[in-house]
């Protein structure tokens, strides 16, 4: 691992687990002081470790982030990270990305469910004089890693150094170097509809073979097929992030939380406008006939090494 690697808060680099637990918590509308926030975050800590005791072989991570609310709030005498911003809403035809509230949130990585959720329990008691719980979503590994919509999700992801590069960022004048950007979108599937698509038709519309996951060819992929619209050029050269989707749900509602890690966030809003701008064939991303965004809200996840010197327990 290298020097901006062991920066880093492990969960915004390491693989999806198999259970997954997203909290958001909103900041309270009242009167709150720094120290009121920080004595209350800086019990998080002592709380993973006591539960992380319990199983090692468990490889609980948990990562935390903070908005552009949240940070003045938290760390007045920092600037903000340079790109830190409220997510911002989209909207073109039918299709919305709603932006919706969320100050700090954690993500909780595990192979134990029963874990997962006493990390969120704990850590929730713990803000809450000071935020409210507004979201708690169990994740979980479903089949070979696939969506709902019952596609591997995940194949085109970064690894290794390039995840490092999509990741982090590596400026060394910076005082958030080895933190990343996040972007946070839980969607719902309109399953039925879905499961009316041949299965030709719902290749094209993700772009990938359904049972072999393999990339179709460029003259049979559509222009509106998702993996052309989400893929993000620069100069002719692709540019990464890397999603740690985990779908969520049971049989009455689910979908999929999009978790998207960055160096820069305008790389996943590229890649969202892109997804649902119809462009001047009237071509948008046709995923989002089937998915609906329900919330969306953006973090920086600082690097450990931030998080350790501001919330010692
Ligand atoms: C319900 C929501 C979503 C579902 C079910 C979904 C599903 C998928 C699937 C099945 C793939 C193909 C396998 C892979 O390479 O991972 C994929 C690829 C991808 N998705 Fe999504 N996705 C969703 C939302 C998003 C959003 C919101 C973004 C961007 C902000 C995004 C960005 C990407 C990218 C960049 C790729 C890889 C494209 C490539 O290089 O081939 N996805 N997604």
């Amino acid at each position: 691992m290298n020097e901006l690697a062991s920066m880093a808060q492990i969960g915004a680099l390491t693989d999806p687990t198999t259970h997954a637990e997203f909290l958001t918590f909103v900041l309270k509308d009242q009167w709150l002081t720094v120290d009121d926030i920080n004595d209350a975050l800086s019990q998080l800590p002592g709380i993973q470790k006591s539960i992380r005791q319990k199983d090692p072989s468990a490889n609980i991570s948990v990562t935390i982030g903070f908005s552009a609310n949240a940070w003045p709030l938290l760390f007045p005498d920092l600037s903000l990270p340079a790109e830190l911003h409220v997510f911002p809403e989209m909207t073109d035809g039918a299709r919305h990305f709603p932006s919706t509230a969320g100050d700090i949130f954690l993500m909780v990585k595990s192979e134990r469910k029963d874990l997962n959720f006493q990390i969120a329990k704990y850590s929730a008691k713990a803000l809450s004089g000071v935020a409210d719980l507004t979201e708690d979503i169990q994740g979980y590994k479903y089949l070979d890693n696939r969506d709902m919509i019952d596609f591997v999700d995940g194949t085109e992801n970064p690894i290794d150094e390039e995840r490092l590069e999509s990741v982090l960022v590596d400026d060394e004048n910076d005082t958030y170097r080895g933190g990343s950007y996040l972007v946070v979108q839980r969607y719902i599937d309109r399953q039925s509809l879905w499961d009316d698509q041949p299965t030709e038709h719902q290749e094209k519309v993700v772009g990938r073979t359904k049972m072999d996951d393999i990339e179709l060819d460029d003259e049979e992929k559509p222009v509106w097929a998702h993996n052309n619209k989400s893929k993000v050029e620069i100069d002719g050269e692709e540019v990464k992030m890397y999603r740690q989707n985990r779908p969520y749900g049971n049989a009455i509602e689910h979908g999929t939380m999009f978790v998207g890690f960055s160096k820069t966030p305008s790389i996943i809003e590229t890649s969202l406008t892109q997804m649902i701008n119809a462009d001047e064939n009237g071509d948008y991303d046709r995923l989002l006939d089937f998915v609906e965004a329900k919330t969306g809200a953006s973090y920086f996840v600082p690097s450990q090494s931030f998080i350790d010197a501001h919330f010692d327990d």
